[in-house]
C-alpha cells in the first residue's frame, strides 16, 4: 500500500463504568485503510466496532492519533468541514432521515448546509445522487414512512454521500433489511463506491456480508484487532484462534449473495 489514506493510530477508548471503575472499550488500535479501499470490521457483539467508528468521526473522546491523508484530524478546529468529508451511514435509516422532511428537503439541506449552493446546482446533484441510488425522481415529494425500509436505506445512504464525503464508515447497514433487499443494497453501495471514489470502513457481523464488499478485513475482539488482512486470507485461511471460532461460529457463504 502508498501511503494510508486513514491511519489510525494506538486509539484508545474509556468509559467510567458502573463501579468508578473504566471500561476499555478499544484498547490500542492501529490501522490503515488505502485510497479507495474498504476495509471490513468484524467481531462479535461488545468488542468495540462501534466505538472504534465514533472516535474516528470525533463523537467520542479518544487517546491516540487519527490521520486523513497525512494530516491529523483534530476536531476541535473546524468540525463542520471534517464532518463533511467524513460520513456515516447507520444501521436504521431512522436514526439519519427527519420523518418531517421529504426526500427532496433532505438531500437538499447537506448542500445548503455545507456549500450555500444555489437552488439550480442543488437539483442537479439531488438528482445524480437519486440516480446512483437507484431512486426515482419521482418519489422526491414523499416522507421517509412512505417509502420501504430498504429504499429508505437507500435515501439514507443518498444523504451521506451527496456531499461527495473522502471516507465513509457503514456500520451494519444492512442488518436491519430482509436478507434479499440486502444484496441489493450492497451492490449498490459497492457501485456508488466505485463511482464517487470512495474509501470505507464497513462494520459487520455478518461474515458474508463482509466478504461481498471488503477489500481487507480486520477481526477485534475486546477492544483489539486480532487479525488483520486481505478478505479472502483472512475468511478462509485464518490464523489467529479467534477468527477461527467466529467463522466456525459464523461460516461464510461459498457464493457470493
Ligand atoms: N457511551 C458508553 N458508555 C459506557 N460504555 C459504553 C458506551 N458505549 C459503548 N460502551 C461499551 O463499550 C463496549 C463496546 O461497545 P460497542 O458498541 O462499541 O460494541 P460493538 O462492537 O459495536 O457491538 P455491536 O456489534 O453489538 O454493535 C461495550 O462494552 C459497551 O457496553
Ligand atoms: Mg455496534
Amino acid at each position: 500500500m502508498n501511503s494510508p489514506f486513514l491511519h489510525v493510530n494506538d486509539l484508545r477508548v474509556s468509559f467510567p463504568g458502573k463501579r468508578g471503575d473504566a471500561v476499555h472499550a478499544v484498547r490500542g488500535v492501529t490501522l490503515e485503510i488505502g485510497q479507495g479501499e474498504t476495509l471490513g470490521l468484524v467481531g462479535e457483539s461488545g468488542c468495540g466496532k462501534t466505538t472504534l467508528s465514533r472516535a474516528l468521526l470525533g463523537l467520542v473522546d479518544f487517546e491516540g492519533g487519527v490521520s486523513l491523508q497525512g494530516e491529523r484530524l483534530d476536531w476541535t478546529r473546524k468540525p463542520k468541514a471534517l464532518r463533511r468529508r467524513l460520513q456515516l451511514i447507520f444501521q436504521d435509516p431512522y436514526a439519519s432521515l427527519n420523518p418531517r422532511m421529504t426526500i427532496e428537503q433532505t438531500l437538499h439541506e447537506p448542500l445548503w448546509v455545507h456549500f450555500r449552493m444555489p437552488r439550480k446546482e442543488r437539483v442537479v446533484n439531488v438528482a445524480r445522487i437519486m440516480d446512483l441510488a437507484g431512486l426515482e425522481s419521482g418519489s422526491l415529494g414523499k416522507y421517509p414512512h412512505e417509502f420501504s425500509g430498504g429504499q429508505r436505506q437507500r435515501i439514507a445512504i443518498a444523504r451521506a454521500l451527496i456531499l461527495e464525503p473522502e471516507f465513509v464508515i457503514a456500520d451494519e447497514p444492512v442488518s436491519a433489511l430482509d436478507v434479499s433487499i440486502q444484496a441489493q443494497i450492497l451492490n449498490m453501495l459497492r457501485d456508488m463506491k466505485n463511482e464517487l471514489g470512495l474509501t470505507m470502513l464497513f462494520i459487520s457481523h455478518d461474515l458474508s456480508v463482509v466478504r461481498h464488499v471488503a477489500d481487507r478485513v480486520a477481526v477485534m475482539r475486546r477492544g483489539e484487532i486480532v487479525e488483520e488482512g486481505d478478505t479472502r486470507k483472512v475468511l478462509f485461511e485464518p490464523e489467529h484462534p479467534y477468527t477461527r471460532q467466529l467463522l466456525a461460529a459464523m461460516p461464510v457463504l461459498p457464493v457470493s449473495i
